[in-house]
């Protein structure tokens, strides 16, 4: 299939390219060359950066794919080191394979005790998210022999580690952040349940002895199934703002902890996975179900910056399917851990109103991931400011696979638009 372009009278033909499923794009690598001029998409809203066969979503349609395997199917029957597993080798794991894969993890999640002074010096109110992207540039001191991975081992030697340090980093975040000594993994518990250890254990890896205290003495099942859920919804997105940072920084042969610490960085901004943390202060700034309207309001306000977080989305111009798994976990959870009704209230009603309103609807504007997950990381103990810390514990397994594709493609090249000149 071709288009047909025609510029001052000459007339130029670009082969159209199909994939499995999904848009169509048009081939315009050598319209530069044929016509001396740029094709100008600011944010790229409509252009393909690349061909990927790790995640499909399907905007329309609110669908999302890992490897062919609906978010739905994944979420519900399989654990997250497993969904880990698909993205890196494009198949499920068998039983052996999962438990060999889950013990790697375990192995690999410790920190040099070098790296682990680095947070010493960070202030005790420093954001977690810049603890974190520091800490993970810094490990490509420590690793630096990934800085040339040709082979397939080496890949997959630097994606468990990094996918298997990176919770431990973030408690150590939270950790510094109180002021107390940080706790060290622990080898006989899993990927998810270590992370709520490291966060909530006292030296020594003792929990709460007093009764009746408000803050979390164990680490209970279900909780760790609902962590372990919210990190399968946020494993992989396609090309994203944060994903494109990774393969950006990845095409120029910078070391791959150094792309995934920008990664990092681009999605620690609030209209990405920083909305996160947003949506929950917005939640607490509405502060009671009768100020929403008027917050309504100021968002459908072209002269207001104030935005809903955690609505709208690039993509999706349906629900986000994440929302829809988030927000059935919300209904489920909702007794078992305690959820924040009043929050739960303004954040439904919110939605009520969104829905039915016709500037969220012309604009096909609807909740995203965002915009639940937090009521539950709240009830799991995990303060907001260490919300998008959640969001990288889950998303560094895309990052490595995208990355990875990339490093695979001989036909990668440096990553380099051009621009529209309006200067002097
Ligand atoms: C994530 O890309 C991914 O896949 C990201 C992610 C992933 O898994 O990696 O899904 C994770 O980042 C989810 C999104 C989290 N961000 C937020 O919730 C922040 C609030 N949402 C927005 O800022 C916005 O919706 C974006 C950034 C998400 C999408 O922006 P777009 O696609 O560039 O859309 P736009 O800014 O051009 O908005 C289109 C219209 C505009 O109105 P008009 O100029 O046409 O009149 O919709 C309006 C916008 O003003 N609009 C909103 C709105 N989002 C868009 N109006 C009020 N509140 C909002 N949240």
């Amino acid at each position: 299939m071709k288009a047909v372009i025609e510029i001052d009278g000459k007339r130029l033909e670009y082969p159209i390219l199909e994939g499995t499923r999904g848009p169509k794009v048009l081939d315009i690598r050598t319209f530069y060359k044929d016509t001396g001029m740029f094709t100008y998409d600011p944010g790229f809203t409509s252009t393909a950066s690349c061909s990927s066969d790790i995640t499909f979503i399907n905007g329309e349609q609110g669908e999302l794919r890992y490897r062919g395997y609906p978010i739905e199917e994944l979420a519900k029957s399989h654990r997250y080191s497993d969904v880990c597993y698909l993205l890196l080798n494009s198949k499920l794991p068998s039983k052996e394979e999962s438990d060999e894969f889950d013990n790697e993890l375990r192995h690999r999640a410790f920190i040099d005790e070098g790296l682990r002074k680095l947070f010493d010096a960070f202030p005790r109110t420093a954001h977690p998210m810049a603890m974190l992207s520091s800490a993970v540039s810094a490990l490509s001191a420590f690793y630096f022999d990934h800085l040339d991975i040709s082979e397939d081992e080496s890949f997959q030697e630097m994606s468990a580690r990094i996918i298997a340090k990176i919770p431990t980093l973030a408690a150590f975040a939270y950790r510094r952040g109180l002021g107390i000594p940080i706790i060290q993994p622990d080898i006989d518990r899993y990927f998810t349940e270590n992370f709520l250890y490291m966060m909530r254990a006292y030296p020594g890896g003792k929990f709460h002895r007093e009764v009746g205290k408000k803050a979390p003495t164990t680490i209970r099942d279900i909780e760790v199934k609902a962590l372990d859920t919210i990190f399968t919804l946020h494993a992989d997105h396609e090309q994203n703002a944060s994903t494109t940072t990774v393969r950006t920084v990845a095409s120029t042969g910078a070391h791959p902890y150094a792309a995934i610490s920008a990664g990092i960085n681009a999605l620690w901004g609030r209209a990405h996975g920083g909305a996160n943390e947003s949506v929950i202060a917005q939640l607490e700034m509405i502060g009671d179900i009768k100020n929403v309207d008027s917050f309504i309001k100021r968002a459908k306000d072209p002269n207001d910056s104030f935005r809903l977080m955690g609505f709208g989305h690039r993509v999706y111009k349906n629900f986000d399917p994440r929302a829809k798994i988030l927000k059935g976990l919300q209904d489920q959870l909702k007794d078992e851990l305690n959820l924040d009704s009043r929050l739960l209230e303004i954040a439904n009603r919110i939605e009520e109103i969104a829905l039915s309103d016709e500037y969220f609807i012309k604009r096909n504007l609807y909740p995203n991931i965002d915009f639940y997950s937090g009521v539950i990381l709240t009830a799991l103990g995990i303060p907001k400011n260490l919300f998008t810390a959640i969001f990288v514990i889950g998303r560094t397994v895309g990052w490595v696979t995208q990355w990875m594709e990339l490093k695979k493609d001989p036909k990668a090249k440096i990553a380099r638009p051009r621009q529209l000149y309006i200067g002097k």
